[in-house]
């Protein structure tokens, strides 16, 4: 097939799958080759839904071509309009820079910039091989912005922050859209905040989903919430900076307690949005504890996370409690397994009991996702008169996050 037949075909399916809505996003993707922005793949594997990783450091991907999904979902959330002055932090390929010139079109204008000069160079090369006109690229720490372009009617990050930066918010022209995957203790969601001038000033979501990209480098890097337990290529994740030994989770995982069943099935999807977001939000001791791929056959115990494994609980200084699946056998992302809460160490049955609550709980509020939650941001320091809400704070912001669309039984709000 020819590029332009496998690019209408792949744009079918992003509007089949529900992930286009709009002409001017539906045009964009159909008129922009996206093979000349991967120019070292075959042509039919990039118009495959699939992200590209494009760079990596001590084997780790540090730059990516995003999944066409998900590149989709957030093009919708922007809701650009022809003549916005757009900021891109993360530019890549060069690729989704050139879809939004294509909908900002001539009277609009995108600044991209990428910490990385080769990925510049290289985003330069393919835009020119595309024809694509309308993107500015620049070399720098987008945690800064680009003072020099401001103000912005949209500024929009793919790449994953664990903070909102203070650039960011004096860069955005009144009323104007802030996108971006936001980590809120270990989950990462795409949320499209308004900002409104208050007092306090706010950014208020409009739009939230969940999403997993790569993490922002550079002055604006988060903690890294990861740490691994030195055995069977298990890493154990806890919310922000919180400090976790290793050997001491070891020495929890090496003497299982008792079990109680629970009537609510998961799956893995359910361990980073619905259940992993619900306790993130609300639990400032939730964990997340992942297996590699590689090891993935000696954690049976484990939700199938892709090839790999995982489960979601909370850890606590002298005890440790987990959601285990009682098998897992047909894995897959979206499939709900049978679960028991296991509890681990002293203080293990009543971190089992609050895990329990929190998943019946959960359970009744109609297992909500982060499509459902409502998140404000305000610039650290500053205290909204009256919230209602969980508040997760960081160095230069709090975020008050809730659901308030469903009849969520009252439990008190920890913070971090
Ligand atoms: C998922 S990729 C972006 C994909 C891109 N939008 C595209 O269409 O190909 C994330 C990018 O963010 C960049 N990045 C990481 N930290 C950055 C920072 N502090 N400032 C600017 N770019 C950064 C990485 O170098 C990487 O290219």
């Amino acid at each position: 097939m020819r590029a332009d037949q496998l690019r209408a075909a792949m744009v079918v399916g992003l509007v089949r799958g529900g992930r286009i809505h709009s002409p001017a996003v539906r045009r964009a993707f159909r008129v922009v080759p996206r093979h000349l922005f991967l120019p070292e793949l075959p042509v039919g594997q990039a118009y495959q839904d699939e992200a590209v990783a494009t760079k990596w450091v001590d084997g780790v991907a540090v730059s990516s071509a995003s999944q066409p999904s998900m590149m989709a979902i957030m093009l919708e959330q922007l809701e650009l309009r022809p003549g916005h002055r757009v900021l891109e932090i993360g530019a890549g390929t060069g690729y989704n820079a050139a879809l939004m010139a294509e909908v900002v079109g001539p009277t609009g204008s995108v600044v991209a910039v990428d910490i990385d000069e080769d990925l510049v160079r290289g985003a330069e090369e393919h835009l020119m091989a595309a024809g694509s006109a309308g993107v500015r690229l620049v070399t720098g720490d987008g945690a800064l912005g680009y003072p020099e372009g401001a103000p912005f009617d949209r500024i929009v990050l793919t790449v994953g922050s664990w903070d909102i930066q203070p650039a960011w918010w004096r860069q955005l022209a009144p009323g104007g859209r802030l996108l971006l995957p936001l980590s809120v203790r270990g989950s990462q969601l795409a949320v499209a905040l308004d900002l409104v001038a208050g007092p306090p000033p706010g950014l208020h979501s409009v739009s939230v989903r969940s999403c997993a990209f790569v993490r922002l480098r550079g002055t604006g890097a988060g903690p890294d919430s990861s740490r691994s337990l030195g055995r069977d290529g298990l890493a154990v994740q806890t919310a922000d900076e919180r400090p976790v030994d290793p050997r001491a989770v070891c020495a929890l995982l090496d003497s299982p307690g008792p079990e109680c069943p629970s009537p609510v099935r998961l799956a893995a999807v359910d361990l980073w949005d619905g259940l992993g977001l619900w306790l993130a939000v609300r639990q400032p001791d939730i964990c997340r504890l992942l297996v590699s791929a590689a090891a993935s056959d000696r954690a049976p115990s484990l939700l199938p996370v892709g090839m790999d494994g995982g489960t979601v609980g909370l850890l606590g200084s002298h005890g440790l409690a987990l959601l285990v699946p009682v098998s897992r056998d047909g894995a897959g992302f979206d499939r709900r397994f049978p679960v028991v809460v296991r509890a681990y160490g002293p203080d293990g049955a009543e971190l089992a009991a609050r895990l329990a609550g929190q998943l019946d709980a959960w359970a009744a509020a109609g297992q909500p996702t982060a499509t459902d939650l409502r998140l404000h941001a305000y610039p650290a320091g500053v205290v909204p008169a009256a919230s209602s809400g969980a508040v997760v704070r960081k160095a230069h912001s709090q975020l008050v996050l809730d659901w308030p669309r469903n009849s969520v039984p009252s439990s008190p709000i920890l913070e971090r």
